[in-house]
């Protein structure tokens, strides 16, 4: 600021000149940068209502995506809304959203038997997938999981080597 009211001539020059290109005239020292890229403070533009969705990468979502459409697609289909009667839903099932542990045991064991998802009856087989590796298994869980409806979040490499034994 000293410098340039002691140069102001030179400044006032310099803002005619070069203000306009630069954005900053004499006030506009060195120290505070002009905020760059125009990001106005507040997200008006963010409904209240959005949840605050846990983030979820994008690589894994599409490397969780090709693992479906290899292992799962054929019975549960690409909206993963299951065959009625036959295959049960994913999408917003209590069983994908429920405990971890029994979600990596389908695929680690299978299922058969009598099951109730959303309500409905099942009585199928499911052949386990045990050739997914955990990482694998990852990837497709955190698909599963943030697809057809589903809203709940990243499955880590951790956690299902912490459920595989
Ligand atoms: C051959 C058909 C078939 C394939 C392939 C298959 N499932 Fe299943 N899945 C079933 C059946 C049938 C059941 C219900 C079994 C029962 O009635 O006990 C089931 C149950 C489930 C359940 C528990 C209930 C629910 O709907 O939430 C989950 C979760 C699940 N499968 C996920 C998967 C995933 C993920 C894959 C791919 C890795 C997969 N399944 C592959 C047929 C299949």
């Amino acid at each position: 600021m000293k410098i340039c009211s002691t140069l102001s001539w030179f400044c006032l020059l310099g803002a005619l000149f070069a203000g306009a290109l630069l954005g900053q005239g004499c006030g506009g020292s060195a120290q505070t940068p002009p905020a760059q890229g125009q990001t106005p403070p507040a997200e008006v533009t963010q409904p209240p209502e959005a949840p605050p969705a846990p983030a979820v990468d994008a690589a894994v979502m599409a490397a969780g995506q090709t693992l479906y459409q290899a292992n799962c697609l054929a019975c549960h289909q690409a909206d993963g809304r299951g065959v009625p009667g036959l295959n049960p839903p994913l999408a917003k099932s209590d069983w994908v959203a429920g405990d971890l542990a029994r979600l990596v045991g389908v695929l680690l064991n299978g299922q058969q038997g009598p099951i109730t998802v959303n309500g409905e009856r099942y009585n199928g087989v499911m052949p386990k997938q045990a050739h997914l590796t955990n990482e694998e298994l990852a990837q497709l869980l955190t698909y599963v999981r943030n697809s057809f409806g589903n809203q709940l979040g990243p499955v880590n490499l951790e956690q299902v080597q912490a459920l595989r034994k």
